[in-house]
């Protein structure tokens, strides 16, 4: 797409508009860096007008914009781009008024962000079709979640792909566009230091956690219905998976590296009520105190009928047969109302074959730990010697740095800043191609068939900790702990 671009935001007043689409624009606004971004239009069903949408986007973004963004300059030519259109996604006379608007514009390339209901991906994509505002310049995104489960992604799928085809379709996962999640990629493939031993020769374990300390705030209705696993495995933490144990792509191409993490997906051990009780945990908070703060447990919270049958943590011992990764356990963890807000990926390797210095509480397990937030840090954790006169060579722990903090301070953005620059300027590398998304439905439906087949029963925890014992259990029955 590297003509003028208007941006067309359904759900344009919804949450995800509110606290991450409209302040990432404005950013990239302030930055200039949205040169090709002609209109920002935002539609829902509501009645308002573009004047007083432009007062509430005002307000909200001084709300959600990171500390020190704000710029009443910036904002007043921010402002001329908002528009606002009536559009209620279901009914097929109110896509004329959005066709007229798009009309009046001198934007050729068209970008449609659908942030609604997944279920009328499919219909909005064919009423834009019909209204005739689909050309050879115009894409779509797609908001995760796709679907609910293999089956219904597959419906939404075709449905889009009547409409956009593959190369204009870019299906979001926000934990793609995170600056450490590149850097991972410029580390591994970038320093001859790590890629021969970024395998099963070197490597012990891996582990990704997604830890929140949030509830569900406010979105108990969609979140009764999905759970730990659908939202955030089946997509954020599958993808960083993908990314650490793919293969070396031949290029930097998004076809390269897509075809790469595909294999990856491709390869993972489908679950089976014959393995599901040994390789997963399923949790859901109890009342607690996050931060030293009383909390309710899920249930109270959410007061959602079906929410019983609904996880909000879960720990998988995921495997993923292949010749560099055979042995390798992938522990991964998710859940809300954690102790703390943090996810991390962490590389442990193997110990030595025989230790000099066995009798060292440091005995040596190199690390390499890749946190993707609250900070963005790489670290790899080494020993060397306590420094001193004491008699014998005694050990201590020294973290090596490999992101320069003070380098990267004015550099960092929110990873919808980048994937929306992304899809302006139409690169896919951090999209999910559709065999991707699919794969990983195909992989989390085995999970969820398997635990309805063994009625795997959710263990509770209480809120404010780090998940339920048995998660604890799940790493120690083979002689591990999760890193901490
Ligand atoms: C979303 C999930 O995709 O990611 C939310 O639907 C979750 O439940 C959020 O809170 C986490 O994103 P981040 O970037 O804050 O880790």
């Amino acid at each position: 797409m590297s003509q003028m671009v208007d941006l067309v935001i359904f759900g344009g007043t919804g949450d995800l508009s509110t606290r991450k689409l409209l302040p990432a624009l404005f950013q990239l606004h302030r930055h200039k860096l949205a040169d090709r971004l002609h209109r920002i239009i935002a539609t829902g069903r509501g009645a308002t007008d573009t004047a007083a949408f432009r007062q509430v986007a005002h307000d909200n973004l001084l709300r959600f914009l990171p500390a020190n963004s704000w710029d009443e300059e910036v904002w007043s030519t921010f402002c001329d781009r908002l528009h606002y259109c009536r559009v209620d996604a279901s009914q097929d006379q109110d896509y004329q008024g959005l066709a007229d608007l798009l009309d009046e514009g001198e934007a050729p390339g068209r970008l449609y962000y659908l942030a609604t209901l997944p279920s009328l991906y499919g219909k909005i994509c064919h009423q834009l079709h019909n209204a005739g505002i689909v050309n050879d310049h115009s894409a779509v995104v797609l908001e995760k979640p796709l679907g609910h489960d293999l089956q219904s992604c597959r419906q939404i799928n075709e449905q889009v792909a009547e409409v956009f085809n593959e190369e204009s379709t870019f299906r979001i996962d926000h934990y793609l566009g995170k600056e450490t999640v590149q850097n991972l990629i410029a580390v591994r493939f970038g320093n001859p230091l790590f890629s021969p031993q970024w395998r099963n020769t070197f490597v012990d374990n891996v582990q990704i956690t997604v830890a929140e300390d949030i509830g569900v705030e406010g979105r108990g209705g969609y979140y009764a219905k999905t759970g730990a696993l659908r939202d955030m495995v089946q997509n954020h933490v599958l993808q960083v998976l993908s990314i650490v144990a793919m293969e070396p792509p031949s290029s930097l191409r998004p076809a390269d590296i897509r075809d790469e993490k595909m294999k990856v997906l491709r390869a993972l051990q489908p679950m089976t009520s014959g393995n599901v009780r040994d390789n997963t945990v399923r949790g859901r908070y109890g009342a607690g105190a996050v931060a030293g703060e009383a909390v309710k447990g899920f249930l109270e919270e959410a007061g959602y009928q079906d929410a019983d049958s609904t996880e909000t943590f879960v720990a998988l011992k995921a495997t993923i047969n292949n010749w560099r990764w055979a042995g390798v356990p992938f522990y991964l963890r998710t859940g809300k109302r954690l102790s703390r807000r943090y996810s991390e990926i962490v590389i442990e390797y193997k110990k030595l074959p025989f230790s000099l210095f066995a009798n060292d509480p440091n005995e040596l397990i190199n690390k390499l730990v890749i946190r993707l937030q609250p900070e963005e840090t790489i670290s790899l954790h080494t020993l060397n010697k306590r420094p001193g006169l004491t008699r014998g060579l005694r050990l201590q722990p020294v973290e090596l740095h490999l992101t320069d903090e003070s380098q990267n301070k004015g550099d960092s953005y929110d990873a919808y800043e980048r994937l929306l620059l992304d899809a302006i300027n139409g690169d896919q590398t951090l999209f999910m191609r559709r065999d991707e998304v699919e794969i990983a439905w195909r992989w989390t439906d085995s999970i969820i068939d398997a635990w309805e087949e063994n009625s795997t029963p959710i263990k509770q925890y209480n809120a404010g900790t780090m998940g339920p014992n048995a998660a604890t259990a799940l790493v120690a029955v083979d002689g591990r702990n999760w890193y901490e």
